[in-house]
């Protein structure tokens, strides 16, 4: 009978796709195919009520062994499916998507920057506690108790006795000088605190770097030096530096710090028009200070300065607003 022998071929290519079959869609078009309505098995089912009763009962026995093999099949393969879903069709030499590599924090690479310009001008790297005495933070440095930065407005104090969270990395200086002798040549980066309402400029929280050169015969002529060799390392050699008068109890001439502005001394937004940015306080160690930690200010001299990690990396990256370091916002991030 002509029908029984088209029954082996049909499962022949029936296997053949079945086993082929990599997603469950491609499992479901098989099983349209080869079970569906229209599919050979299901019109010869259709075809035994026609057929006599002998031959209904040969075909009949031929085409459910072939359905019964088939839907065996179609089970098993849709357990094979199923289990790796989505894993098919995956193109593996596609770039993955949306995977950034770590990177360096911003004011990390910029601190880094500044370290290894003054270790290769001779200074070592000296830290503080951020929890400071009053003594190291303010009384060595000459600051009396009357002195506007000893305002609870600017100070954290804290809890316990004469403790405060350190307002500037300068309480570093008074450490060092405490703990070694001269000739000392140190900086200190370090995490300082005030209480200031957050803007465009101030954080409560911000970075400094402290820079303390103790030795004999040290003059204004060697900070002026020092600071501009420094500058022109981190921000090329077209910089040019200012000093301005200041005050600083715990230095004796003190100045303001200026570099020529990015835009050329034209004066742009940065600047404010004046074609200068203020980067920080500098100035002669005061006797007085000398005098607090046991060091001889006839014998020695020495210079200083504290610039702002923020401030350097905002006229590095152009950063116009000092919360952008602290917000870990992505866009900003990847981008420096
Ligand atoms: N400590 C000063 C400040 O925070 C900066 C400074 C450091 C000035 C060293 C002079 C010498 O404003």
């Amino acid at each position: 009978m002509k029908e029984t022998e088209k029954i082996g071929p049909l499962l022949q290519a029936f296997h053949k796709e079945c086993d082929a079959a990599a997603s469950p869609g491609e499992w479901n078009d098989v099983r349209v195919k080869y079970l569906g309505r229209k599919s050979v098995i299901m019109e010869m089912m259709k075809l035994l009520k026609t057929l006599s009763p002998e031959d209904k009962k040969t075909l009949g026995k031929e085409v459910n062994k072939a359905k019964a093999e088939m839907e065996r099949a179609l089970e098993e393969k849709k357990r094979a499916v199923e289990s790796c879903k989505g894993q098919i069709a995956v193109d593996w030499t596609l770039p993955a998507r949306g995977v950034l590599p770590a990177k360096v924090h911003p004011l990390t690479t910029v601190r880094r920057q500044m370290e290894d310009i003054f270790i290769r001008m001779g200074f070592d790297i000296r830290q503080g506690p951020d929890m400071e005495t009053e003594w190291h933070c303010f009384d060595a440095l000459n600051i009396p108790e009357t002195h506007p930065a000893r305002d609870e407005q600017d100070t954290f104090y804290l809890n316990r006795e004469k403790m405060v969270l350190r307002t500037h990395t300068s309480p570093v200086q008074i450490r060092t000088m405490l703990e070694e002798k001269p000739p000392i040549y140190m900086i200190a980066p370090g995490r300082v605190y005030r209480n200031d309402v957050p803007d465009a400029s101030h954080s409560p929280v911000f970075h400094q770097v402290e820079a303390l050169a103790v030795d004999e015969n040290i003059t204004f002529g060697d900070l002026k030096g020092v600071i501009y060799a420094f500058l022109s390392e981190l921000f090329g050699s077209g910089v040019k530096t200012r000093f301005d008068n200041s005050f600083f109890p715990f230095t004796e001439p003190s100045a303001e710090v200026y570099m020529s502005c990015f835009c050329g001394g034209k004066g742009c937004s940065v600047c404010k028009g004046s074609g200068w940015l203020e980067i920080g306080g500098a100035g002669m160690v005061d006797p007085e200070v000398f005098r607090a930690v046991g060091i001889d200010p006839e014998k020695y001299t020495g210079f200083a300065f504290g610039f702002g990690l923020e401030r350097m990396a905002m006229l590095m990256y152009g950063v116009p607003d000092i919360r952008y370091f602290y917000e870990n916002d992505l866009r900003m991030l990847t981008t420096m």
